[in-house]
């Protein structure tokens, strides 16, 4: 079927769309270049055309990957093979940009349809939770169609307020935990980040954050930024990024800063380059900086048993593969005020130790993971303090590739 391609009210390009496979075929009458979604302009070509293999790429990182929690079993409820067919189905909307489809020849309007403004269905949310009480006749029009991750997720409306639930993995549920213990370390450090709370469905613990794009913004990931242009042979994949921000104007280093530090003090395992990203003006595109700091659940040792609470055990990305070497990148430490975490251990504790939390995290874990952080806030301190110059040119011990955790 033949759409439209539209950011908010402007037609970018006519496409055209194999329903059964959910793929773009075809991309004509490029109207509006300049609004185009990020990085799907030919990089190897000196005619600057759109790539149909990046436009394809991009349209499929909106639909919900195969390796999200549950998500067989729910298209298998839904009657499609693929979450790559819902995205049609909700016109391409989402509650994280403002891309969609217009039927070729329609003149509906994105005020008409938009997630921000317009009420959607709690269909798709709750075959993907499991708590659907029909079984055919959904109402798939829903930003749950687009949205990305590996965990159970739904967008909610709470009092008038788009909002994301988001679940924990077997064995011990952590992530919803450790979304509220992280952004309470980037509170007391002032570190521009995503509120989170818990809440519980079911007995099972959920974090819930706000919806932290508007009608006026949007989220466009690091990994889409660097879809802008390939790496140097000069640059390793920190430079990548932080060149190109340059290049559109946004000195993303003290953004950067705090995200690693914080990813050290939380041992964050799976910072990819899909979570972290920049905010753009989606009337101007004018790039306004870094998006605020959200997904840092998959952290304090959410899938290790408290007896292997080591260092080397623990993943890191999104440059370097140890959290050690990754804080070498860090090029300012003046914003950092360590005794802004005195007593973190306590309010840690106080997370993790609420009333139903002990069904998944006993108390003995709880006093492990503040008393691991407590180690790694002291390490901080003498790393900081005998700091040296770094090349962040180096290649050594970079990270392959962009991979997300999975949870299955
Ligand atoms: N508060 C939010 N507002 C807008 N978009 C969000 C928000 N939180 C997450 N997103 C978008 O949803 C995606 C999935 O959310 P995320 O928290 O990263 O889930 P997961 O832990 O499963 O990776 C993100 O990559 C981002 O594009
Ligand atoms: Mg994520």
């Amino acid at each position: 079927m033949k759409y439209t391609l539209m950011h908010k009210n402007i037609a970018v390009a006519d496409v055209e769309i194999d329903e059964d496979l959910g793929v773009i075929t075809s991309i004509d009458n490029i109207s509006a270049k300049k609004h185009l979604p990020v990085g799907v302009v030919h990089q190897l070509r000196r005619e600057k055309t759109v790539d149909r293999y990046a436009m394809n790429h991009w349209w499929a990182g909106r639909s919900i990957p195969a390796s999200r929690m549950g998500v067989a079993d729910a298209l298998e409820t839904l009657g499609v093979y693929s979450s790559m067919q819902l995205l049609t189905k909700c016109l391409g909307l989402s509650l994280s940009d403002h891309y969609w489809l217009r039927p070729y020849d329609s003149n509906i309007t994105w005020e008409a349809v938009n997630f921000f403004d317009n009420d959607f269905s709690d269909d798709i949310g709750d075959v993907l939770f499991g708590t659907n009480t029909k079984n055919d006749g959904f109402d798939f029009v829903s930003p749950d169609n687009t949205s990305d991750g590996n965990l159970k997720k739904r967008w909610k409306i709470i009092d008038g307020k788009r909002c994301l639930v988001k679940s924990g993995s077997d064995p011990y549920s952590q992530q919803p935990f450790n979304e509220v213990i992280a952004a309470i370390i980037m509170k007391r450090l002032g570190i521009d980040h995503v509120s989170y709370l818990l809440t519980w469905l079911n007995d099972k613990p959920y974090s819930v954050c706000e919806d932290f794009i508007t009608k006026d913004t949007e989220l466009i990931s690091a990994w889409r930024v660097l879809q802008l242009r390939p790496k140097a042979n000069h640059e390793n994949e920190y430079l990548h990024y932080v060149n190109i921000c340059k290049e559109l104007g946004v000195d993303i280093v003290p953004a950067i800063d705090r995200m690693i530090v914080l990813d050290y003090i939380i041992a964050n395992e799976d910072r990819h380059f899909n979570n972290f990203g920049l905010l753009r003006d989606a009337n101007t595109l004018e790039w306004i900086g870094a998006a605020p700091i959200f997904d840092s659940g998959t952290s304090l040792w959410y899938n290790k048993s408290a007896s292997r609470f080591i260092s080397s055990d623990i993943i890191c990305k999104p440059f370097k593969k140890t959290h050690g070497e990754q804080l070498k990148l860090v090029s300012s430490y003046d914003w950092f005020d360590i005794s802004k975490l005195d007593g973190i251990e306590g309010e840690i504790l106080n997370v993790l130790c609420e009333d139903k939390a002990v069904r998944y995290v006993e108390a003995e874990r709880a006093k492990a993971i503040a008393a691991e952080v407590r180690k790694r806030v002291d390490a901080l301190e003498n790393i900081v303090s005998n700091c040296s110059a770094y090349d962040v040119s180096s290649n050594d011990g970079d990270v392959e590739g962009n991979t997300a955790a999975s949870y299955n």
